[in-house]
Order: structure tokens, then C-alpha cells, then sequence
């Protein structure tokens, strides 16, 4: 394990060479996660390890992919999507046009997931799909909607656990251990590079789905990330959270209504 100075001499590093603000993030998960790094890379010291984060820009890319969790699933908390399906998906219904952001979408499975439901309730054609991450390799793969076959049986048994009632392997072309989504879905999205530390909201949103980003950030950065998520909010649009965060500790609370106990709140005020 590396220090915990070292942590900070790296984030200290990373912000004044390429202004990659990382300072409120976990600590325990930064430090386990660098000192993995190390070991796979085989750097004989802190000091190589340093000197090539700061003079290298391509290993600066390596860095960001590995220091992030970018751990993810179709239909991921399948009560969560039931929610969605039977909940929010039909409110959204009466709008003339729907804009959702997937803040921190990894892959894009949250995505797929998402212009599937949209598309069984009729309402793909009127909506968009903004997916957004810090990190630009996983953009580059959520862009293709090209994803493992290995996982395919649990997706499918979490769509139909969500509600669906398709053959979830209609969606696909599957080749080799990979499969294609089918591009219908891919159309509604745009894929595009945002940090939820530094960058600016970028439009008004009926849904917001920020799920499992949260928890590797202290409560100063969450309280500020969710004002972000405030003032990107069209008035009584969703925000929906991952498994294990809230925004029940933040000043935003009181303009919104849980839906039920699902993380998804509404904003009412
Ligand atoms: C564990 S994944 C969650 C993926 C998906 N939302 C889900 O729940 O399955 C967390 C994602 O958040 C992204 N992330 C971390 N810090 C971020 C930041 N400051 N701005 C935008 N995205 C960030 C990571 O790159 C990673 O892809």
C-alpha cells in the first residue's frame, strides 16, 4: 500500500498538471486503487510512478481508467427499472419532447437499459438520451452498443424481472462473445465527456439518473453535484440515485419527493 501523502502528492499532481480534480474523492478507494495500479504496471517505486503520471499524458488516460469504478450492468437493481417502467416512464408519456442525462454511464448498459424502456412505452422517438463520464475510454465503448455476451443471461433475467415482456434477445445480433444492440436504440443518444466536479450543467432535464458515482465522493463534493443535478432539473422531472446513496442529507431535500422506496425523487418544489 502506498502512503496516504503519496495519495495526496498524485491528486495534488493531477490537478495542477492537468486540472483533474480528484480531491474529494474516498480516500480508501483512491488509495487501494493507485497502489493496484503500481503493482500491474511494475513500477519499482513511488517516485517512477509519479514521474510518469506527471510527464505522460497517454499514461494519464491509463490513470483515469483505472482509478475510476466503472463497474456496470443492464438492468441493474431490477425493481429499480420496474419503478421506472411503471412509474416515471408513463409521467414522462405527456411531454412533447423527453431529454434524460446519464451522469457517470460507464459503458452505457444504463443507458441500453434505458432507451429499452422508453422504447416498449412507445416514447423513444420523442426523447434523448445525453450519457456522460469523466472518462473518455468508456464513452468510446458505450458509442458502439457492442457489449460482452457472457453477461447476456443475467441482463435478460433482470429485464424480465424489471417487467419486460419482450425476448430480451430480440434487441441483439450476438457474433462471436459479443453482442450488437440494435441501432433504433443507439439513435436518441449522445455521448459526450463530463466532469461532475468541474463542469457546468448543459441543458434542462425531465430524468436524471446519477447511480453509483456518488458513493465514491465525500459529502461536499455529493452536495455539490447534487445542486448541479437542481439546477439541471425541469420542473417535476425525476432524479434517480443508486442503491446505497441518498439526497436526504442535502439542502435540495425539501424541493423533492421520494417516490416510493426506490431511489428516485421528484421535483416538486
Ligand atoms: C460504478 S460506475 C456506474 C455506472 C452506472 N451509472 C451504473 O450504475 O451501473 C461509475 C462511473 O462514474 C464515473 N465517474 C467517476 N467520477 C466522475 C466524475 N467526476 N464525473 C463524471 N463521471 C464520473 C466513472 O468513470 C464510472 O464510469
Amino acid at each position: 500500500m502506498i502512503e496516504d501523502i503519496e495519495v495526496e502528492w498524485i491528486l495534488n499532481d493531477l490537478l495542477d498538471f492537468y486540472g483533474y480534480d480528484f480531491s474529494n474523492y474516498s480516500r480508501a478507494s483512491l488509495k487501494r486503487r493507485i497502489t493496484r495500479l503500481m503493482t500491474m504496471d511494475r513500477f519499482p517505486s513511488f517516485a517512477e510512478f509519479r514521474y510518469r503520471v506527471r510527464m505522460d499524458p497517454d499514461y494519464l488516460k491509463r490513470f483515469v481508467e483505472e482509478i475510476t469504478v466503472t463497474v456496470t450492468e443492464m438492468f441493474r437493481d431490477p425493481h429499480f427499472y420496474k419503478s421506472l417502467r411503471t412509474e416515471v416512464v408513463p409521467t414522462l408519456g405527456a411531454k412533447p419532447f423527453i431529454r434524460v442525462w446519464h451522469a457517470g454511464c460507464a459503458t452505457g448498459e444504463e443507458v441500453y437499459s434505458m432507451a429499452i424502456l422508453l422504447k416498449e412505452a412507445g416514447l423513444l422517438h420523442k426523447s434523448l438520451l445525453y450519457a456522460t463520464d469523466l472518462n473518455p475510454g468508456v464513452l468510446e465503448k458505450a458509442r458502439h452498443g457492442i457489449f460482452p455476451m457472457a453477461p447476456m443471461k443475467l441482463y435478460s433475467e433482470n429485464y424480465i424481472e424489471s417487467g419486460g415482456l419482450e425476448d430480451f434477445s430480440a434487441y441483439y445480433t450476438a457474433r462471436y462473445d459479443q453482442v450488437k444492440f440494435d441501432e433504433s436504440l443507439g439513435e436518441k443518444m449522445i455521448f459526450s465527456t463530463h466532469n461532475l466536479v468541474s463542469d457546468r450543467s448543459f441543458n434542462e432535464f425531465d430524468l436524471i439518473l446519477c447511480r453509483n458515482v456518488l458513493i465514491y465522493f465525500d459529502k461536499d463534493l455529493q452536495e455539490r453535484v447534487l445542486n448541479l443535478f437542481d439546477e439541471s432539473m425541469g420542473q417535476l422531472g425525476y432524479l434517480a440515485l443508486g442503491s446505497k446513496e441518498t439526497l436526504n442529507f442535502s439542502a435540495i431535500r425539501q424541493k423533492y419527493k421520494q417516490l416510493n422506496r426506490e431511489k428516485i425523487w421528484r421535483k416538486i418544489g
